[in-house]
């Protein structure tokens, strides 16, 4: 499984680089195909980040993360 720091995660941010990925509880989601994170931008929220924390936020649980696939995970 790829490891990556916050450094390298925030360029998945769907502007620095095309690709939009997000951490949640230690673990990297390509949300890339997705129409609600487009631009890497999803409501108050961001890619390229850990957003573990922002889920409280949320109107969803973390159900929302069933159909995609962990791609790697946080380094630390
Ligand atoms: C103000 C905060 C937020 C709002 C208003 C919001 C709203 C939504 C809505 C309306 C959807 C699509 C319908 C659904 O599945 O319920 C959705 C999907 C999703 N949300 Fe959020 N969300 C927020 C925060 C977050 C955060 C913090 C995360 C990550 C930790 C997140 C991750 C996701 C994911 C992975 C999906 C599935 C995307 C898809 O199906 O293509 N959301 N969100």
């Amino acid at each position: 499984m790829r490891k990556f720091t916050r450094e390298e995660l925030s360029k998945y941010d769907g502007k620095t680089l095309k690709e939009i990925y997000v951490a949640y509880k230690g673990n990297v989601y390509d949300m890339t195909g997705s129409d609600t994170w487009m631009d890497g931008e999803h409501y108050d929220h961001e890619g390229g980040l850990d957003l573990t924390q922002q889920m409280d936020d949320a109107p969803h649980a973390d159900e929302v993360f069933e159909e995609y696939k962990i791609i790697g995970e946080l380094a630390d």
